[in-house]
């Protein structure tokens, strides 16, 4: 049995609303970053799960069922992001026509004319800037809020902006309930409506930063906010052809910046939503040139 009952989905779906406000179970146990579900057996997880998240069986048998795909296609490979990857759920930031979906392969629209990413790229994405404990990272384009829930089980320091407003609002009630179901760990979430091209000045330096958004070049103030050997994900490119690149930013000691870059996909194509601009209060193009 799904939590959402069947009214609640139909209304939300009605509505275009990501997931009822009502509040919903509790977790029945308070977050601890030293626990994590048991990796190597299905029903094992399953129980875990149901006793210290109290999360539904069937949505959790489907997260367990991705999780071993994600580990044969090498998209997630440490420890810490198998443990984030488990511990988040994405059924809780989809939107109600996709519920059934939720643990696709695939990117999913959530309105607004943006998606929420698949899980493959989140994870491979994740995974390659090896964020730590205590680490700062940037998001740019919360969009359904799943990005930066996993980030919050690898760091308890995340910022993320989104450029459109309706839809950061909207996140902020997913959230909102979440938290108030006791997943504590999202209060490390720190968000902003904004145009992410000139990343969060008052909160750099970034140990890390996470860019959700295709762009023909590095956001130069992105990269000013990185760390000396601070990492960065981003779609580069023109749309329908965008690699998703680690750059490393390394400072020597006259203080010289140089950037290397690396393909994370080994050279195939993978096109995310563009990285659109803010005039006013308006949405008007993108950043690319
Ligand atoms: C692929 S989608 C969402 C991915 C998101 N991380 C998730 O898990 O749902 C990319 C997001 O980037 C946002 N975006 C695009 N341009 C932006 C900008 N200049 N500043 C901030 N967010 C932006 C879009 O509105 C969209 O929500």
């Amino acid at each position: 049995m799904r939590r959402r009952t069947a009214i609640g989905v139909l209304a939300a779906s009605l509505a275009g609303a990501a997931l009822p406000h009502a509040a919903l179970a509790s977790v029945p146990t308070p977050y601890d970053w030293t626990a994590s579900p048991p990796f190597d057996d299905r029903q094992a997880f399953i129980d875990w799960m149901v006793k210290n998240r109290g999360e539904d069986p069937g949505y959790l048998g489907e997260r367990y069922d991705r999780f071993l795909q994600l580990i044969a296609h090498h998209d997630v490979w440490d420890t810490r992001n198998k443990r984030a990857f488990l511990m988040v759920p994405r059924e809780r930031f989809v939107t109600a026509p996709n519920l059934t979906r939720a643990y696709q392969v695939h990117y999913l629209d959530i309105g607004f004319g943006v998606t929420i990413t698949g899980p493959h790229s989140v994870a491979r994405m994740t995974n390659s800037i090896d964020v730590q404990k205590g680490e700062r990272v940037l998001e740019i384009g919360t969009g359904s809020g799943y990005q930066s829930a996993y980030l919050s089980n690898l760091t308890d320091q995340v910022y993320s902006i989104e450029i459109i407003k309706p839809l950061f609002e909207r996140t902020g009630g997913v959230y909102a309930d979440l938290i108030a179901e006791g997943y504590t760990e999202y209060k490390a979430i720190q968000r902003q409506n904004a145009d992410g091209y000139y990343g969060w000045a008052d909160a750099a330096p970034f140990d890390k930063i996470i860019v959700t958004c295709g762009i023909d070049h590095v956001p130069p103030d992105l990269l000013k906010q990185l760390k000396p050997n601070g990492l960065m994900v981003i779609p580069i490119g023109p749309p329908g052809a965008q690699h998703v690149l680690k750059i490393t930013k390394r400072t020597d000691t006259a203080g010289a910046v140089t950037v290397t870059r690396s393909d994370i996909y080994g050279g195939a194509i993978v096109n995310f939503v563009p990285f659109t601009k803010l005039e006013g209060d308006k949405i008007v193009g993108t950043h690319s040139g």
